[in-house]
């Protein structure tokens, strides 16, 4: 999206953060083939501190299908923690990629012994430069409603 149609359309993300061979739609295909993904490594690297998330896998939310409730509580300390790192001014990246496939050599580095397993980890530092792209929110009232479903405020 160029910047004018993200500010519009307030979701999604910028094509100028994507390398410039990703952004014409005819090259897309080729361009991601050709790309070698970077490793985990080279995302950490320069980070004062990486938190890895672990839940005991034996421990279930009662009465909640696939445990969708237990997944909810680690998503709420996420952002308990991600709220608390904005307010001392520190980066809160969240990294999936640690709950994937990584997560065996993660294990081992870290020694994390079975029942436990990771659901996701963050890098943490002070930002050395504050992020120069378009960030975008939508408005609270097109998603948000009173007393009923699609009643507006
Ligand atoms: C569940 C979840 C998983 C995420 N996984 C990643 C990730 O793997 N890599 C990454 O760079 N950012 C990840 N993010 C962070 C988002 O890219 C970013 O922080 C978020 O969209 C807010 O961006 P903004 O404040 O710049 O708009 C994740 C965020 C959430 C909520």
């Amino acid at each position: 999206m160029s910047e004018e149609e993200l500010r519009q359309k307030k979701v999604g993300i910028l094509g100028l953060q994507f390398p410039p061979a990703w952004r014409e739609r005819e090259q897309l295909a080729t361009a991601m083939k050709d790309r070698t993904p970077g490793t985990l490594n080279e995302t950490i690297k320069g980070s004062p501190a990486v938190l890895v998330v672990v839940y005991d896998t034996k421990k279930r939310a009662p009465a909640s299908e696939g445990d969708v409730l237990g997944m909810l509580s680690l998503g709420c300390v996420m952002e308990n923690m991600w709220l608390m790192a904005q307010e001392l001014e520190i980066g809160f990246q969240i990294m999936s990629a640690f709950s994937g496939p990584v997560q065996k050599e993660v294990r081992k580095i870290l020694k994390i012994p079975e029942p436990m397993a990771v659901s996701f980890a963050v890098r943490l530092g002070y930002p050395a430069v504050q992020p120069g792209y378009v960030r975008v929110r939508r408005d609270i009232e097109s998603f948000t409603y009173r007393n009923a479903f699609g009643k507006k405020w």
